[in-house]
């Protein structure tokens, strides 16, 4: 794989140093032209000129069979969503509550509200676990919450602030022993990490688009195993859903019964070409391109005196997401360091749970270089020499 001609499909990586995948990944030349061309066609000839109509269809029918592959699961098992909150309601609000019922979840997710709303409207207990370092640890940690009572959990399959990336195949056999649905939020693995849904086991995974999969902002996936689809009711509902004749509602037996009303068939084809784009590639030959950065990067890292990495050690356990503690430095003050040096970074921080942990968050992609590396290593040696 020649990662220079790799990356000149990357303008932006041009521009910047860009390391903030973990935020918004750049999405790549050949599929904003893409999106750029469908875009075109429908100004020129109309959604609903057959022709057009009939290939926007086809493009979408083969961007939920890439996704099938790609991720390792059956096209019908897989909804389009417009982002990972809405996958979570998907399943939450797909359920009955009980009072006592109980959802785990972690100190490192992103999205909670759905949770705790259950909390506040039907009586559910939600408990809430920090997420040690060592595999074993969580996994006792984890199984020591369970209880008769467990409904539901909620966890990252790879969090987003220090890129914990969890024994996911063992925490639903866990679960699936108390006969709680698991669901994972996969917004920092998809595209990162190759995926086998089938083989995790998992009951509902939310994938997102636009960060390791590259693709436009504002579609992603919520994945339903087969035996979970009839468990849950769709609580939308819109115009194609209902047979006419018999003035019934007729549910639709795969996963598109939580799509409803009008689709965005252009940020859905746009999405199936980032998808062919990473799958010509090969998502193992990215990962390991990834780690490889990330190893380079986390080398680094430990020869500064100063610099602590809060990320897991554990292989079994980490991801490419790097949180960096410089210290005596505020993150704020790095970061702002970093943009004028015309590098992309973030802060990122655990609110409660381990010391309320702060930080620098790098995420290198595929399609960064050690040189970028490099540019972000000499920031941080600039600020600790000033210190
Ligand atoms: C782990 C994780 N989940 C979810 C999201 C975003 O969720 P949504 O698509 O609902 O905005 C992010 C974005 O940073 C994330 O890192």
């Amino acid at each position: 794989m020649d990662w220079q001609v790799i990356r000149d499909d990357f303008p932006a990586s041009t521009h910047h140093v860009y390391l903030n995948t973990a935020g918004i990944g750049i999405t790549p030349l050949p599929v904003t032209v893409e999106m750029q061309r469908l875009l075109g066609a429908w100004s020129a000839h109309g959604a609903t000129t057959p022709v057009f109509r009939d290939e926007l269809g086809e493009l979408e029918r083969r961007a939920r069979e890439r996704a099938a592959e790609l991720f390792r699961a059956s096209p019908h098992e897989l909804a389009f969503t417009g982002r990972v909150a809405e996958s979570l309601h998907i399943v939450v609000d797909g359920l009955s509550w009980h009072s006592g019922d109980e959802v785990i979840t972690s100190d490192e997710e992103v999205i909670y509200a759905p949770l705790y709303r259950l909390a506040q409207e039907h009586g559910v207990v939600v408990k809430r676990m920090t997420l040690p370092h060592d595999r074993e640890e969580l996994l006792k940690r984890f199984q020591s919450l369970l209880s008769s009572r467990t409904r539901f959990v909620w966890l990252s399959d790879t969090t987003n602030k220090t890129g914990i990336h969890l024994p996911t195949k063992e925490i639903c056999a866990l679960a699936h022993e108390r006969g709680a649905l698991v669901m994972f939020d996969g917004a920092q693995t998809a595209g990162q990490f190759p995926l086998d849904l089938h083989a995790m086991g998992c009951d509902a995974y939310a994938i997102t688009g636009y960060k390791w999969l590259l693709g436009p902002y504002g579609c992603g996936l919520c994945y339903i195993r087969q035996e979970a689809l009839a468990e849950l009711r769709p609580h939308r509902l819109g115009r194609g859903e209902l047979d006419h004749e018999r003035c019934a509602y007729t549910p639709d037996p795969t996963a598109r019964a939580f799509e409803f009303s009008v689709r965005n068939l252009v940020l859905r084809c746009g999405f199936g070409s980032a998808l062919a784009y990473l799958a010509a590639m090969g998502i193992e030959a990215i990962w390991q391109r990834t780690m490889a950065l990330r190893d380079y990067l986390w080398g680094e890292l430990d020869a500064l005196s100063g610099v602590r990495i809060a990320s897991p050690r554990d292989p079994a356990l980490n991801s490419a997401i790097t949180c960096a503690i410089v210290e005596g430095i505020e993150p704020r003050a790095v970061v702002e360091a970093a943009w004028r040096a015309n590098v992309v970074i973030v802060p990122t921080e655990v609110p409660a749970g381990r010391d309320n942990l702060r930080g620098v968050r790098i995420s290198p992609a595929f399609y960064n270089t050690t040189e970028d590396l490099d540019r972000v290593l000499d920031v941080i040696r600039s600020l600790l020499a000033a210190r």
